[in-house]
């Protein structure tokens, strides 16, 4: 478990819900949601558009009806899309997530990337006024914590210079192939909570020999190495799997003890070009 320095607890793992919709019909994925629920998992990331806001918060609204889970006991984490930056429409997209999730108040919300599109110049302004409306929510009680996603220390500091409340998350790209060192220490030193989002590589971890063998010798599962390996630098992750076995599997990591030999090898397999091709992250670094 993680405390923020507000002193709000989160788990040690999340459950990733972009893309879920490509593989489950809505109805499934709220069923998916209650099992998730009843086998240990509290900590749901969406975002508006991954489109599943609304039927994670069914399927959890039907997990706390069925007395499954307690409201106190999850924890719901949406984002700020790129194009409702600014301080109204970010009050705006707020009150829209949380009519979506159909909840009173929402756990974690994330600027979803510091650079919006067409906002090169100006986008440390919008920032700003960003978090003048999520220091606003936080201060009124509406979401009980809040912060960033693929910011850059530089993008963060920009915030620190205006705000009162610094940003409490940062959630990265992280995986063995895109490892963000700097930036993690950067952002642990100063009491921010990182989360990986992509934590599995899409997929990838499950292709590779070098992991599968790995894991193999510690008598674990190949994401279940890197979920773990994730932990233990104090980083959260938030693997997306489609199916309850996979969502039990990365819930229940292993307390491996890495030899030094493979954490050399983990670590060889950073890469600058390491990183998901998004638009937005390859555009974000130059600025
Ligand atoms: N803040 C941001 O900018 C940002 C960007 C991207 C993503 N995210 C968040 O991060 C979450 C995770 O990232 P991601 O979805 O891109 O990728 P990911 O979690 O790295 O990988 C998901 C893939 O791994 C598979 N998988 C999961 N667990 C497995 C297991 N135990 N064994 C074998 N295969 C397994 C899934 O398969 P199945 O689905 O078929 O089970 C899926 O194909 C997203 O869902 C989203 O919530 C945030």
């Amino acid at each position: 478990m993680y405390t923020l320095r507000n002193q709000m607890v989160l788990p040690r793992v999340g459950l990733g819900t972009a893309e879920l919709l490509e593989r489950r019909t809505a109805s499934e994925i709220e069923e998916l949601i209650v099992e998730a629920c009843k086998n240990g998992c509290k900590l749901f990331d969406t975002a508006p558009v991954y489109g599943t806001e609304e039927v994670i918060g069914r399927g959890l609204a039907k997990a706390i009806a069925n007395n499954v889970i307690d409201r106190e006991d999850v924890i719901i984490s949406t984002k700020l899309s790129n194009e409702a930056q600014g301080y109204h429409s970010t009050l705006q997209a707020f009150e829209d997530s949380r009519e979506c999730l159909g909840v009173e108040y929402i756990d974690v919300y994330l600027i979803h990337w510091p650079i919006p599109k067409g906002h090169e110049e100006d986008y440390r302004e919008l920032n700003v006024s960003s978090w003048k409306a999520m220091e606003e929510l936080y201060q009124q009680g509406k979401v009980k914590a809040i912060g960033v996603c693929n910011f850059l220390p530089r993008h963060i500091e920009n915030i620190l210079r205006h705000a009162d409340i610094p940003p409490m998350v940062n959630q990265l790209e992280i995986h063995p192939w895109y490892q963000q060192i700097e930036t993690v220490r950067w952002c642990q030193e100063h009491d921010i909570l990182v989360e990986a989002w992509g934590p599995l590589n899409h997929g990838a971890v499950m292709q590779s020999r070098k992991l599968e063998e790995m894991a193999h010798k510690y008598y674990v599962s190949p994401a279940q190495l890197v979920l773990a390996w994730l932990t233990q630098r104090n980083i959260l992750p938030i693997p997306k799997a489609s199916s309850i076995k996979r969502i039990c599997e990365n819930q229940e990591i292993p307390p491996i003890v890495f030899e030094e030999e493979d954490r050399i090898i983990l670590h060889s397999m950073d890469s600058v070009d390491g990183h998901a091709a998004y638009w937005n992250y390859k555009r974000q670094l130059n600025f």
